[in-house]
């Protein structure tokens, strides 16, 4: 096997890079909606609306799809590993009916889209399986399995897989799809631009004005008037007392891209249960490639996150040996309290901002939906999912509820991460190493790079205060509160927060 990738890299963004460099926001523009997050949703929300003829825009805080669309394993289903058992327990045989349609509705959206030219999208019609490796795993699909017997939803059950992995029951959805992110976003965004729609990158919205008229701040201080706003960049930037800071958590899943040695018959897999093991091919250069994903664990709770890639390469060398390793990356997802996205007006009383956001880890059709429902309630269209996915509900599954509570400890994780040492001295860093050190008496978050460089910034995350810890497999510094993310020189690379953590400066002579 070649040697491990020393750098986290998305293999849909290298292959495929991005469509063009687009501006930034540099004066005050006036548009009709604004859209907020340049990835899978921002993108087809603006082009919907665009063909419906509205003048929209799109602001990205930093490169389009650059969040969690560029990193995802592009799975299009709605089968979402086990969740329609959970579904009907929880919002009801009819929620978990329209949770159903809904998905379905965004893979006939994509599948129309691309299946006229497959190869341009890598698009190909799959089976989506979920597989269980004990017991207990099989009762859950065993369940789920009768779930989709009261939801009519068509399925095949087998034993065994065809590749080298541990398999009781195989619970199958046929005909559902896998494509290249990328290249079908490129081609979304191509028309937007077409029928006039707007893309401005490292433009962060930050604050909006309500009034006679609404306008969208940026970082920088522009100002963008609008009739409509959607909110489409995971923690909304904006809160409007919808409490969202306390009904989403952020966490973050590996993913690994090998040429196989062993032949694969095709298809999508996941694990019933822990540890997730989630697969796909995807067309290479010139061979297929193996995903493999899962490892999946709330942001900012894990330091040592190389061990996650580790275990991703020794599952995917059993299972169909590695001859090449190509890439590795990690993404970030925000899961809600009943596990359905939150889509809709932002709250009751500001019916022109909406947002999309808790797509758990399946955004390709949770976000395509989010765009389908979007653009009908922009338009003040009735739409059947808008009660299932209204961000004003209060429903909780109570699995969720508890570990949010065991998670979400905001105060607890701000008291945490003042009272806890420094990890090391920087006399004891090693090259390439990240920790907590005291410089001049102050706790500082310090990356020595491979060549010795320090690197320090004040760990105190600029959106409420948590103090982040460092992440080895991504070199960053990630916030356990609500898993804003900064560079190890401390710009930031995922939101809520959009200030930098402040640079500190070492005396590296001392
Ligand atoms: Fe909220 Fe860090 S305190 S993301």
């Amino acid at each position: 096997m070649e040697k491990r990738p020393a750098y986290s890299s998305s293999y849909w963004l290298e292959e495929e890079n991005q469509a063009g460099t687009f501006p930034p926001v540099q004066e005050d523009l006036e548009t009709e909606i604004v859209i907020a997050g340049g990835g899978l949703t921002g993108i087809t929300t603006g082009y919907l609306l665009a063909q419906k003829g509205h003048k929209v825009i799109i602001l990205e805080a930093r490169e389009l799809f650059s969040g969690t669309t560029g990193y995802t394993t592009a799975k299009v289903t709605a089968q979402h590993g086990l969740i329609y058992d959970e579904l009907i327990s929880h919002i009801g045989l009819e929620g978990a009916r329209k949770f159903y349609e809904a998905s379905n509705q965004a893979l006939n959206f994509i599948s129309t889209y691309c299946s006229s030219q497959s190869e341009k999208y890598d698009f190909s019609f799959q089976g989506a399986s979920v597989f269980a490796t004990n017991d207990d795993e099989q009762r859950q699909i065993e369940l789920e399995q009768k779930a989709y017997e009261k939801l009519d939803i068509p399925f095949e059950i087998a034993s065994g897989l065809s590749f080298d992995a541990t398999a009781k029951t195989v619970l199958t959805m046929k005909q559902q799809a896998q494509f290249h992110p990328i290249k079908y976003l490129k081609a979304l965004l191509e028309e937007f631009i077409q029928l006039g729609g707007k893309v401005f990158e490292h433009s962060p919205a930050v604050s909006v004005e309500e009034g006679s008229q609404m306008k969208v701040v940026t970082a920088t201080g522009r100002k963008i008037t609008c009739q409509k706003l959607v909110v489409g960049s995971h923690f909304p930037f904006i809160d409007k007392k919808g409490a969202y800071f306390s009904r989403l958590q952020p966490q973050r899943s590996y993913l690994i891209a090998v040429e196989p040695q062993n032949e694969f018959e095709g298809g999508m897999y996941i694990t019933a249960g822990n540890p997730v093991r989630s697969i796909r091919q995807a067309a290479g250069q010139d061979s297929f490639i193996m995903l493999i994903g899962g490892e999946g664990h709330v942001t900012g709770r894990e330091s040592n996150t190389l061990s996650n890639y580790l275990a991703l390469e020794a599952y995917a060398d059993e299972a169909f040996g590695i001859k090449q390793y190509l890439n590795r990356w990690s993404a970030q997802d925000l899961i809600t309290l009943d596990k359905v996205p939150y889509i809709g007006p932002i709250n009751q009383s500001s019916p022109n901002i909406f947002v999309a956001t808790g797509y758990r880890k399946w955004g390709m059709t949770n976000g395509t939906a989010a765009a389908l429902l979007l653009s009908d309630l922009i338009e003040e269209k009735d739409n059947p999912y808008i009660d299932l996915f209204t961000p004003s509900r209060f429903k909780a599954d109570p699995s969720v509820k508890q570990a949010f509570a065991a998670n979400m400890e905001v105060a607890g994780e701000l008291i945490k991460g003042k009272l806890e040492p420094a990890d090391k001295t920087l006399d004891e860093m090693e090259n390439d190493e990240g920790a907590i050190v005291k410089v001049n008496g102050q706790k500082t978050g310090v990356y020595k790079d491979p060549q010795g460089q320090f690197h320090a910034v004040d760990p105190t995350c600029t959106h409420m205060g948590c103090e982040c810890n460092w992440n080895d497999g991504e070199r960053t510094w990630d916030c356990p509160c609500h898993g804003s993310r900064f560079s190890y020189t401390g710009e930031v690379i995922e939101g809520p927060a959009f200030m930098s953590l402040e640079s500190i400066t070492i005396d590296q002579t001392e």
